[in-house]
């Protein structure tokens, strides 16, 4: 399986790293991958036999110095339309317009290449769009790293509840506010817990989006448009951060519960409701077994009732697995356990 990597940052390279640790088991699964191009913001290494990826990791450090396979302004969308390949691995960064992940994934798709993708913002301003795309092609567009990394959602409805229809959703789906809230339960102000996560490496350096609940939005955007099969955009999700959240947990200690940034959607009749709003949780509530910076989702489906999902989230590398998983799945012809 020939793949395409777009975006070359910490998923990016620690998708690499993985690809290279689980080369015997991906064999035992019957899928050689090659990794035919690496592209990043100022061009692409190219070698349509398959890169060495461990020559690629050590060029990425040097900044493609003295790389031979490396070339400069090949933009990665050229690099998409010219290079032959099964899978595109979409892995730019987020933004609002959904640039330049967007075109990257429509380009491909349009090419007949599958697309996996941990591109939250492509999918928040065009799920419907890519989605249509992806079928007229026939090809396949899977997502399952963009809403809380390796946690099983779209997989796992997919694969155990294709009969059934999910009622509600209620998640805790940003690692980064459910750390900084765990702080401040332990005694912390609001700054100096910011201040450890800053430290202890779970912001970026515009930490914003996260703590005014913003990415987790856009996380409810894509779970409510492939899950609930809406058409939402981001300006339909109610959304609170957690700035203002110290009072709300002195509260909750004195009351014996916990608080949590809680992404909530939910059928209301024909309508959809969708909120991101620090919520206070019992404790017999499986939302307030999610700690630190982990994540987890409770499902309400009309049959099965009640299925909660989460998983301890440690850092790229789980988000790098997800986009390897989805790799995966894209091969018709691998062999199952
Ligand atoms: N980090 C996580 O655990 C996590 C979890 C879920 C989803 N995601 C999503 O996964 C994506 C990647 O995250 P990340 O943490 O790896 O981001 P990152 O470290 O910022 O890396 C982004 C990469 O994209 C490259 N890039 C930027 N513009 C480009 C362009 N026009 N053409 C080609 N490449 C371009 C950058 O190039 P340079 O190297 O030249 O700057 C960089 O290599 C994001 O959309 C993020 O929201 C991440």
């Amino acid at each position: 399986m020939k793949v395409q990597l777009v975006g070359f940052g910490n998923v990016g390279k620690s998708l690499a790293e993985l690809l290279l640790e689980k080369r015997r088991t991906l064999k035992s699964l019957g899928l050689d991958i090659f990794v035919v191009s690496v592209s990043d913001s100022k061009g692409t290494a190219i070698d349509g036999h398959g890169l060495d990826l461990d020559e690629v990791l050590e060029c990425k450090k040097r900044q493609w110095n003295n790389c031979n396979k490396y070339k400069k302004d090949y933009a990665a969308r050229d690099a998409i339309k010219q290079v032959q390949s099964d899978v595109v691995v979409e892995l730019t960064p987020s933004t609002f317009n959904g640039e330049p992940g967007l075109s990257n994934i429509e380009t491909a798709l349009k090419a007949r290449k599958n697309v996996v993708t941990a591109n939250k913002g492509a999918l928040v301003t065009a799920f419907r769009k890519l989605v249509k795309l992806a079928r007229d092609n026939g090809v396949q567009l899977f997502y399952e790293a963009t809403v809380a990394a390796h946690v099983p959602i779209f997989c796992m409805v997919d694969s155990c509840f294709k009969a059934d229809e999910v009622l509600k959703i209620e998640g805790i789906l940003n690692a980064t506010t459910n750390f900084i809230i765990d702080e401040i339960e332990k005694g912390n102000s609001f700054d100096k817990a910011l201040n450890k996560a800053i430290q202890d490496g779970w912001t970026e350096t515009d930490y914003s989006d996260d703590i005014d609940g913003i990415d987790a939005a856009r996380k409810a955007v894509i779970l409510a448009n492939s899950l609930f099969r809406r058409e939402v955009k981001l300006e339909d999700v109610v959304v609170k951060g957690i700035r203002q959240i110290e009072a709300m947990i002195s509260e909750s200690r004195r009351s014996g519960r916990k608080v949590k940034l809680v992404c909530e959607i939910k059928n209301d009749g024909d309508m959809i409701k969708i909120s991101v709003m620090p919520r206070q949780v019992s404790l017999d509530d499986p939302l307030a077994t999610v700690n630190r910076g982990n994540m987890g989702l409770k499902f309400t489906f009309k049959t099965c009732g009640e299925v909660f999902v989460s998983a301890q989230f440690t850092g790229t590398m789980q988000t790098a697995y997800a986009v390897l998983n989805d790799i995966v799945r894209t091969a018709p012809s691998r062999i199952c356990r």
